[in-house]
């Protein structure tokens, strides 16, 4: 019999992003062979299909999702993810993860921590990585938790687990961090996902259109609302600071100069959920200093647009750590991730990707 490439994947945080993944991944084990579901680039990376990816644990600190199955805790308020599907038990209870600062700003209204969250640490974070044989860890904390984002971090690289940050915390571009991951020989991705085909994609995409035809941009802005946790929590103050500057990395990787650029989070709507709204303006100087004008409204639910990056970041880290390699993962993180240790243009970041996946 073939044999079959497993990947045991671990969650800290079991929101909107875990919600859409888990829903993903169950969608992959229900279809045949052939099948292609929407929006997936690759049902197979390297050998890995994302039906193979099974969730080995799962960190919260919510006391209404710890305890119970990651099936149920993936539809518990205040997460707002849709139901795309029904989810069978996966026999794996949501345990509680170190507090830290996950639930300062306006979130610790929303969400009551379990007791227990208040007592653990990051070594309970490396015993369970540890007796659940975990293979890779994907981070979904809020933005802003700094501090809890960094204990497990820490805590993926004393495990020997390779780390996925999906959040704008400074983990892959911070030196000592990375040197850590280094030294440990523990592949890690990040920082703060793309979403698939979301506001940052197609500002840089856009951006790098307008060069390629030699029109200078001058002015441009993304104005950014939803309605699910994470636009809640970025309305905090304090608590945005984080994904302001990773959007304005990603420009300055398209080639422009962004330190002046409005580029944020703008706000929380109730209503919408876990869509989200964006508005694109770009002006540029085009032939004899014509004035050339774009604007671009997007509507996308927000948590599947994630999943779909990170079902391929999962798999990326399965082959780097395949493949023994440590430290950031530098060819392939500018394709999935806002904030790399090096930014590329969206073209460089595909071809490096491609070229790494063969
Ligand atoms: N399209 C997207 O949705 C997208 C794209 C890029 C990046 N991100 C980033 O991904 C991250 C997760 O987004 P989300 O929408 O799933 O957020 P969410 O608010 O829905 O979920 C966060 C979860 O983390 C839990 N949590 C808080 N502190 C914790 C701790 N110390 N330990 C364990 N769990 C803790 C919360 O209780 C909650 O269940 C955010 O940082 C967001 O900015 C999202």
């Amino acid at each position: 019999m073939e044999n079959v490439k497993k990947i045991r994947v671990a969650f800290a945080g079991v929101g909107s992003n875990t919600s859409s993944t888990v829903q993903t991944i169950t969608q992959a084990k229900e279809c045949n062979e052939e099948t292609q579901l929407p929006g997936i680039s690759y049902m197979s990376i390297c050998g890995y299909e994302l039906k193979n990816i099974d969730i080995s644990c799962a960190f919260d600190v919510d006391e209404n999702k710890i305890g119970i199955d990651v099936a149920s805790a993936i539809f518990t308020q205040p997460t707002s993810c849709n139901k795309f599907c029904e989810v069978p038990l996966q026999n794996v209870s949501v345990v509680p993860g170190p507090l830290f600062d996950g639930l300062d700003g306006d979130l610790g209204e929303k969400v009551k921590a379990h007791k227990k969250c208040y007592e653990n640490d990051t070594d309970d974070v490396v015993r369970i990585l540890k007796e659940t044989n975990t293979d890779v860890l994907v981070c979904n904390l809020p933005t802003g938790s700094r501090n809890a984002v960094r204990a497990y971090a820490l805590a993926s690289v004393m495990a020997g687990v390779a780390f996925v940050n999906a959040t704008p915390e400074i983990v892959a571009r911070d030196p000592e961090i990375e040197a850590k991951f280094k030294a440990y020989n523990v592949p890690l991705l990040g920082d703060d996902l793309r979403s698939h085909l979301g506001a940052t994609t197609l500002h840089m995409a856009l951006i790098e259109l307008m060069k390629s035809r030699g029109i200078n941009v001058t002015n441009t802005y993304q104005l950014n609302f939803g309605g699910n946790m994470d636009f809640y929590n970025l309305a905090s103050p304090g608590r945005s600071l984080s994904k302001q500057n990773s959007k304005k990395n990603a420009l300055f990787a398209a080639g422009i100069d962004a330190s002046k650029v409005s580029a944020g989070p703008n706000g929380y709507v109730e209503y919408l959920g876990d869509t989200k709204i964006c508005y694109l303006h770009l002006e540029g100087d085009s032939v004899l200093n014509s004035n050339i004008t774009i604007e671009l409204r997007l509507e996308v639910q927000d948590s599947p647009n994630a999943a779909g990056v990170i079902v391929n970041a999962i798999r990326l880290a399965m082959v780097a750590r395949d493949r023994n390699m440590a430290g950031s993962i530098d060819s392939v993180s500018p394709y999935l991730f806002k904030s790399p240790r090096f930014g590329k243009t969206e073209q460089e970041g595909l071809r490096d990707f491609v070229n790494f996946i063969g």
